[in-house]
This record gives structure tokens, C-alpha cells and sequence, in this order.
């Protein structure tokens, strides 16, 4: 059945979908009519200010059996590691690494996707609309009568574990590893899994994700807007007498409010602001075909920009199978010094400047100008190889949030979750002088 979900394709067009159990449930040529078709009520969800250009204009209408005001009030509710508190602990400017996040046992505590969430790092101000947060979800079970919305930014989930089934108002998308959705601010969604269930959250305030321009390149390539794939309108029209549980993120904080029906009863839509996935399979890889290493932003998936010119709040950025063929080159990543910051992920594989230690599930944090590069192992043999044409990492997704935020990371992140590797900083202790003052390697140069 999950295989049988339907989806809509391109990046942020104007779309229209209506629940094939009610044609005609889009009301013509206006929004907003006296009676709707079908008895429905049209709701509005603006995701730009009313007044913005048209390019970044952004609000879809839902066509629902009930409006989402019909709630109790909200109440404050616990919110176990979720957190914006960005002085829990003092800056750590050091390479950080983490180990695989665990995940608990159900049978010794269920978490849903919800209480899963655990802030790791993050700056700004949500208020301000400003700044971003970097969360692990763990959890083993589904959300039952339950939803969640964010009132604070937009979603970027990276599953690295297990499959979500997640239902939004837009209708219901299935997002395995190796795909990632994007849930924007205010969306309620709810999230089923099948099993002990993993992944990385980007979360950008005040912004939404866009496709990165291209430059020279050209009109094509990157991620392409037609391998987008947005929900196609499904709706239920479910009494919850126990009470439906709609959970709000607002200005950091969790609150819980109950309702009577579920919140997945828009017959039809129409908007260009919706939830989406992408399978990153589908990302056309650019990179060098003669010599030197480019620069990473060139694996750009989607961008949330800042309002300085070429300057992203975040990007997030992916290091894809491909061809290695550069010649003359030390093909691994460059030593670098970054003024932005830069977390990786691994969804799967090993990654390519470090064999060994980063791990799918795990994550590493170079803050801002924290040196980082290629482990010992990795320089002495990317020195020493025959530079033939070569498959990348294969069978590997490894993935960055770059951000131009300088991120603080939380108690949990360095404390509480228990998995900083405290040996990290010795994978570049095997790095030796080869300085050669009286000897000018001449393979060493084009
Ligand atoms: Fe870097």
C-alpha cells in the first residue's frame, strides 16, 4: 500500500490537488466562495508575509471539513531535550564527533517522533525570526492521535534509520534513507515508523529552502526541481473521542492542545507552500574533470539564504557517489579552515576522508575556523595513489549543514547523549612533516 502513494512533482510551483473521493472540491476561479464546494471550509496558510515579491510570495489555501481553530486552548507540556537555550554549557571550540545516536529500546521506553526530538546545536534568536537548530530524532514508535506543528521554521528531515510514513494536511508522503522531506513552518504532520527509527533535522527560522542557483553551470544539473515530489490532497474524516493531541513548537517551547477530530481533513489544496521530499539518488553530481578539489557548495542540494548576497543561514550540502578523475591532485577534501560551520552526517557507507570512526548515525561538528581535514591513513594513501579514474564513495551518503551561524551545542549534545567520541582529535595525530627543503618534488606539481 505504501508503494501505491501518489506524488506531484517540481520545486515550489503552483500546484492544485483535490482527494479523488471528491472531484470538483476546488472551488473555481476564486478562493474563497460563500459555500465552498462539499460544505468545505477554505483555510489560508501563509508561509511569507502577505506582502513579499511574487518570487518569494508563499501561502497555499486547504479546502478542510473543519477549520484548524477548532481546538482547545494549548497548554505547556514536557519537552524532554528539545531545547533553544544556547547556554546550557560553555563554547566548545573543538572538533567534535559523535557516535552513533542510541536509540531506546521500545520495550524500555516508547518515543514517537515527537518526544525523540533532541536539540543538538544551534544559534540565533527564534523570536527574531533568525538563526537555526540542528536536531537527532530517535524513536521506536508511531504517533497515535497526535500531531505536531512548527511555528518557529521549517523541518529539513534526513532519515538515516528506518522508513516515516508521514501524514501531513497536504496528504501523505513516505520517506526512506537516502531521501529527505522538508516540512514547512506551520504544516501539521504526524510521523509513523516501523522499527527502531533515526535521522538529523535541520530546522532554519524565518526562511524557507531553495534551490541554489547555478551560475555558469547552466540551467540544468544539481538538484533538479521536477525530482521534487510533493503530496498528493488525501483527507480523513476521523472522530477522535479519546481526544486528537495537536502538539505546537512555539518560540522553543511544546505545548499540547486536544481536539475532537483528526487534523488530516483538507478534501483539497492549492498553494506553492507545501511539505516535499526529494530522493537524493536523483542529485546530477558536478565536480572536477581536470585538477584541484572543488569546492564542497558545489554539492548543494538546497539553500536557505541570509539576506547578505551569497551568504546561506544554512545549506545542505551532500557528498554523493561519483567518478574521481582529477589529476595531479590529492583527491580527498583539502585541510580547511571555514568561517562558517560545518556538521556532517553519515546516512550510510563510509566517508571518504575518514575511513574509519565516523559513523552512519553519528555526526562530527567543525565549528567556526576549527582546522579539520583528511585523518592520517587517508593523507598517507591519497599521497601515494595512482590517480586512475576511480569510483567515490559508492554504497555512501554522507551529507553537511553548513551554517554561517556560529552553532552552540547543548548539554545533551555534550554531555547527556553520552556518544562524544573524547578520542576524536588523535585521527590527525599520525599526520608527519614530509618537508623536504633541499628536494623539489617534481611529481608534486603539474
Ligand atoms: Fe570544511
Amino acid at each position: 500500500m505504501l508503494a501505491n502513494l501518489k506524488y506531484i512533482s517540481g520545486f515550489g510551483n503552483e500546484f492544485a490537488s483535490e482527494d479523488p473521493r471528491c472531484p470538483g472540491a476546488l472551488p473555481e476561479g476564486q478562493n474563497n466562495p460563500q459555500v465552498c464546494p462539499y460544505n468545505l471550509y477554505a483555510e489560508q496558510l501563509s508561509g511569507s508575509a502577505f506582502t513579499c515579491p511574487r518570487s518569494t510570495n508563499k501561502r497555499s489555501w486547504l479546502y478542510r471539513i473543519l477549520p484548524s481553530v477548532i481546538h482547545k486552548p494549548f497548554e505547556s507540556i514536557e519537552q524532554g531535550h528539545l531545547t533553544h537555550n544556547w547556554d546550557e554549557v560553555e563554547p566548545d571550540p573543538n572538533q567534535l564527533r559523535w557516535k552513533p545516536f542510541e536509540i531506546p529500546k521500545a520495550s524500555q521506553k516508547k518515543m514517537d517522533f515527537v518526544s525523540g526530538l533532541h536539540t543538538l546545536c544551534g544559534a540565533g534568536d527564534i523570536r527574531s525570526n533568525s538563526g537555526i537548530a540542528i536536531h537527532i530524532f530517535i524513536c521506536n514508535a508511531s504517533m497515535v492521535n497526535k500531531c505536531f506543528y512548527n511555528s518557529d521554521g521549517d523541518f529539513l528531515i534526513v532519515p538515516q534509520l528506518g522508513k516515516l510514513l508521514i501524514y501531513t494536511e497536504f496528504g501523505k508522503m513516505l520517506v526512506e534513507p537516502n531521501e529527505i522531506c522538508v516540512i514547512q513552518r506551520g504544516m501539521r504532520f504526524s510521523v509513523d515508523v516501523f522499527g527502531e527509527t533515526r535521522g538529523y533535522i535541520l530546522e532554519v527560522y524565518g526562511v524557507h529552502f531553495e534551490l541554489p542557483d547555478l551560475g555558469p553551470i547552466g540551467a540544468n544539473g544539481l538538484a533538479n526541481p521536477r525530482d521534487f515530489l510533493v503530496p498528493v490532497a488525501w483527507y480523513e474524516d476521523r472522530q477522535v473521542p479519546g481526544g486528537y493531541t495537536v502538539i505546537n513548537k512555539y518560540q522553543g517551547k511544546l505545548f499540547a492542545a486536544k481536539q475532537d477530530v483528526s487534523p488530516f481533513n483538507v478534501v483539497a489544496w492549492h498553494g506553492n507552500y507545501t511539505p516535499y521530499k526529494y530522493n537524493l539518488e536523483n542529485f546530477m553530481v558536478i565536480n572536477s574533470v581536470a585538477f584541484d578539489h572543488a569546492d564542497p557548495s558545489i554539492f548543494t542540494v538546497l539553500t536557505a539564504k541570509s539576506v547578505r548576497p551569497g551568504v546561506a543561514i544554512a545549506d545542505f550540502v551532500i557528498f554523493p557517489p561519483r567518478w574521481g578523475v582529477a589529476e595531479h591532485t590529492f583527491r580527498p577534501p583539502y585541510y580547511h579552515r571555514n568561517c562558517m560551520s560545518e556538521f556532517m552526517g553519515l546516512i550510510k557507507g563510509h566517508y571518504e576522508a575518514k575511513q574509519e570512526g565516523f559513523q552512519s548515525g553519528g555526526g562530527s561538528l567543525h565549528s567556526a575556523m576549527t582546522p579539520h581535514g583528511p585523518d592520517g591513513d587517508c593523507f598517507g594513501k591519497a599521497s601515494k595513489a595512482k590517480l586512475e579514474p576511480e569510483r567515490i564513495a559508492d554504497g555512501t551518503m554522507a551529507f553537511m549543514f553548513e551554517t554561517s551561524l556560529s552553532l552552540a551545542v547543548t548539554k545533551w549534545g555534550l554531555k547527556t547523549c553520552n556518544c562524544l567520541d573524547g578520542n576524536y582529535y588523535k585521527c590527525w595525530e599520525t599526520l608527519r612533516s614530509h618537508f623536504t627543503p633541499k628536494f623539489r618534488n617534481p611529481t608534486g606539481h603539474k
